[in-house]
């Protein structure tokens, strides 16, 4: 007996997905798949954004074709992935297609740690039923151009409703990185969130922590580069996510943190002109509602011995703060310096007041660069130098993090942290 409902099937005329807006390499796909006999749907996000006129990020593809008969089909293809493999499909110019066999559900639902290879791949619906929101669980096919909606996605598409596909505390009891995608693709779409919906986020967000710390850092990081992390702000403050991903939230008001969506506004502006901020300033930047407060950052030592203390406690509570991110030492240490730089920066009312020793300082560009992101926030000018060491420019997509390999530090910047006495402060400036 089948336990799943009858989809609804869209006709052609009834929803704006037009072939012209699909990827031509994704199009050779699915009717590669087609001719060899298999059933071929355009999955997930590309549906999502197709349907609501949005450009898709990538375009991905499901079949009930096996993997080794997808790889047979195409020449120009590789298999990734170990317990759920995914055939890449090659074009020229670096695309790729990926391909994947209809699952039964998804890893994080399953009551067995292994599950027997046979088991793996599943029916159309399973597949809808496995997947995380309604409006990401929509399937377009090429035969006659229709959406197959088991899960009411096109009603939420219709009506701006992020909602978990099933019972929504069931799904993030089994997998609690949901929440963060329920929060992501609201923030991401401007929709409401479903009123089950949220309140299972607020009732599971504490299970977050169940998760791979590298989990939960490389979502944040997804969230933060994806265009709207001012209304991920909002969302994650709102919701208490941020409370339990930084724990130091956890004590602050909502005065403390009313400026946080300003502050990663201007890594949205900067995000539109395809600049990606680096890890550390990222970081920095969310973190700063919590060292004003909680570290009584702005009334900071600036100079000395006491600035070079303060800097140590500083980077000492960072760790409590960051200990749910797996964020590495030296990331710490810069978020340390462009932190406690800045009421340095800001003792001075005017740039022509820097000091020539401070302007020379191997930390000072980042430490300037950082203070213009922070002023733009709170309504200064957008901030034109931006001079971070690692700032990326992406493509459109740009969720890729800056740094794939740990940099070597510079001597000088090590002293800046690490040595008062040859530095005279961790700024670089002589007591009195
Ligand atoms: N998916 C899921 N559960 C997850 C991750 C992904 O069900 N934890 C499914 C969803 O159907 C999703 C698709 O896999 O649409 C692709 O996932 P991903 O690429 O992470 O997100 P997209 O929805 O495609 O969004 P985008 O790529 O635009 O960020």
């Amino acid at each position: 007996m089948n336990e799943f409902p009858e989809p609804e099937i869209i006709p052609r005329a009834f929803h704006p997905i037009s072939r012209e807006n699909i990827d031509r390499g994704a199009l050779k796909v699915m009717y590669r798949l087609r001719d060899g006999g298999f059933s071929a749907y355009l999955v997930g996000g590309g549906v999502r954004d197709l349907y609501l006129g949005r450009t898709p990020k990538d375009f991905d593809i499901s079949t009930d074709a096996r993997p080794g008969e997808i790889r047979k089909l195409f020449r120009n293809s590789r298999t990734i992935g170990r317990r759920f493999r995914l055939v890449q499909v090659f074009f020229r110019g670096n695309h790729i297609v990926e391909v994947s066999t209809l699952r039964s559900a998804s890893e994080y639902d399953l009551d067995d740690e292994v599950l027997p290879a046979n088991n793996t791949f599943g029916t159309l619906a399973e597949d809808a039923f496995r997947r995380d929101l309604t409006i990401n669980a929509l399937f377009y096919e090429i035969e006659n151009f229709t959406v197959i909606d088991y899960t009411g996605g096109v009603r939420d598409l219709r009506d701006g409703v992020v909602r978990l596909v099933g019972d929504p505390d069931r799904r993030l009891i089994r997998d609690p990185v949901r929440s963060m995608r329920v929060v992501r693709h609201a923030a991401r779409l401007g929709f409401s969130i479903d009123p089950a919906t949220w309140e299972a986020v607020l009732a599971h967000r504490d299970k977050l922590l169940l998760c791979p710390d590298s989990r939960l850092r490389d979502e944040m990081f997804k969230d933060l580069r994806g265009g709207s992390a001012s209304e991920w702000a909002r969302l994650v403050l709102r919701s208490g996510i941020l409370d339990v991903l930084v724990p130091g939230y956890a004590v602050l008001s909502d005065a403390d943190t009313r400026d946080l969506p300003d502050l990663l506004g201007v890594v949205d502006r900067l995000r539109k002109k395809d600049v990606t901020l680096p890890d550390h300033v990222l970081l920095a930047l969310i973190l700063l509602p919590w060292a004003r407060r909680s570290m009584d950052l702005y009334r900071a030592p600036v100079r000395g011995q006491e600035a070079f203390l303060f800097s140590r406690n500083l980077r000492a509570a960072l760790d409590a703060q960051l200990c749910h991110l797996n964020i590495s030492r030296a990331i710490k240490e810069e978020i340390t310096v462009l932190l406690a730089s800045l009421p340095m920066v800001r003792s001075f009312s005017s740039e022509k007041d820097w000091p020539r020793k401070l302007r020379r300082k191997s930390y000072f560009p980042e430490a300037l660069s950082f203070f213009h992101l922070v002023e733009e926030a709170c309504g200064g000018p957008p901030a034109r130098e931006i001079s971070f060491r690692s700032p990326v420019r992406t493509g459109a997509g740009g969720e890729r993090s800056p740094r794939s390999r740990p940099r070597r530090r510079s001597r000088g910047r090590r002293r800046a942290v690490d040595s008062p006495r040859k530095q005279g402060g961790i700024f670089g400036l002589k007591e009195g």
